[in-house]
């Protein structure tokens, strides 16, 4: 079984693009953007936003970043409190703001006795959320799971084998691996060579995650091939552009007896769009086909970002989206620049909907 799953991304990976995910089809496992541990215990006006949990809310993976072991347990008990898979430490990001104060892949540079310190601290936290499931009969168990890269410039296959068996022998039973080191940066060809052989090295005693560029079925084939021992797949950004990639995906492999992928299989797919951001077509060959509306999922982006988000982060959550989502357009560069002007979603609506009075061709396309 090949797992799908949507990947972290500060200021998108939250309920309202999960929404649109889910009308598709969805997809196995949801990571939220990263949540600062320390920010999270004050709980700010804010921090609630971060939490939202009434879509899908049994597959999502709380993921945390911080630069300190005990805030980071405690908000991994917290968050525990709200049900879903698992808690997830970044220990991936490699944005300077961030590996400055020593959280992300500093996590991988410090001197490992503190990584591990911080991985039993969050182990006993999450353990004793379990225990005291179990002592109530319940058996909804969270997870503990880690997101990583390679590690620095620097970094040596012994040391990186070293940290990923320390991960393991303390508790971490799921890694995503970004294979790339600090520095390289996302237009690199991610090293997937390193996902295979972290997959066969823990010979299936916890799952490997590949993450990093893939984007259509035909990069997603090529990664699976160089890593078939990989648990599943993470998609980032190509979620952002394109929200149906998962139902894609899933579609393409459910029919390819090569593949066995994602509980998300075609066959459970939705009906019927709720939104109305799609609906069925037939296709030539018999198979099943959607045509889908892009203005529609632009809109509900925006009407999400009413519905779930807080006035203060509506432009940056628009605009982020929307310098994903304009590259599906003919005049992509002419509409993202427009958009990315907007100061509120009421202007991002009209400014928007204009594009497709201008070009209706862009509007629909079938998958
Ligand atoms: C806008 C943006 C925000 C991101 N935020 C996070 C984050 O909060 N936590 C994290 O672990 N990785 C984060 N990442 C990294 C992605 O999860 C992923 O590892 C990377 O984009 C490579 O995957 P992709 O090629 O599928 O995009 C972010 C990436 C982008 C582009």
């Amino acid at each position: 079984m090949t797992k799908l799953i949507a990947g972290p991304m500060a200021t998108l990976s939250h309920q309202g693009l999960r929404k649109i995910y889910e009308d598709f089809g969805g997809c196995d496992e949801y990571y939220t953007e990263m949540i600062n541990a320390s920010s999270y215990l004050t709980h700010g006006q804010f921090e609630g936003f971060y939490t939202l949990n009434e879509i899908a809310g049994d597959k999502i993976v709380w993921q945390l970043t911080g630069k300190e072991a005990s805030p980071m347990a405690k908000a991994a008990r917290e968050l525990c409190e709200l049900g879903g898979i698992g808690i997830d430490l970044n220990m991936g990001c490699s944005a300077p703001e961030i590996v400055k104060t020593g959280a992300g892949i500093a996590w991988m540079i410090k001197p490992m006795e503190e990584t591990k310190a911080l991985i039993s601290e969050v182990r006993n936290a999450i353990d004793s959320f379990n225990s005291d499931l179990t002592a109530e009969g319940k058996h909804k168990k969270q997870r503990l799971s880690v997101k990583l890269r390679l590690g620095d410039e620097d970094f040596t296959d012994e040391g990186f084998f070293k940290f990923c068996d320390m991960l393991y022998e303390n508790g971490v039973e799921q890694l995503v691996l970004h294979p790339r080191t600090r520095k390289e940066k996302l237009s690199r060809p991610p090293r997937y060579q390193y996902v295979e052989d972290l997959a066969k090295h823990f010979e299936n005693k916890i799952p490997v995650i590949l993450n990093g560029n893939v984007k259509d079925l035909y990069t997603f084939e090529n990664a699976l091939k160089a890593a078939p021992s990989s648990a599943g797949v993470m998609l980032a950004r190509i979620s952002a552009q394109k929200p149906w990639i998962f139902r894609e995906l899933s579609k393409s492999l459910d029919s390819s007896s090569a593949s066995q992928i994602s509980q998300t299989s075609a066959s459970q797919f939705p009906k019927a769009s709720v939104s109305g951001m799609w609906k069925k077509t037939a296709a030539d060959d018999g198979k099943e086909s959607i045509q889908i509306d892009r203005l529609k999922v632009g809109l509900e982006y925006i009407e999400n970002l009413r519905l779930y988000q807080p006035k203060e982060f509506h432009e940056t959550r628009m605009q982020r989206f929307f310098a994903y989502y304009c590259d599906n357009f003919s005049f992509g560069h002419y509409i993202k620049s427009k958009m990315l002007n907007c100061k509120t979603l009421d202007d991002a609506e009209n400014t928007f909907k204009s594009y497709f009075d201008e070009m209706p061709g862009d509007r629909f396309i079938s998958i």
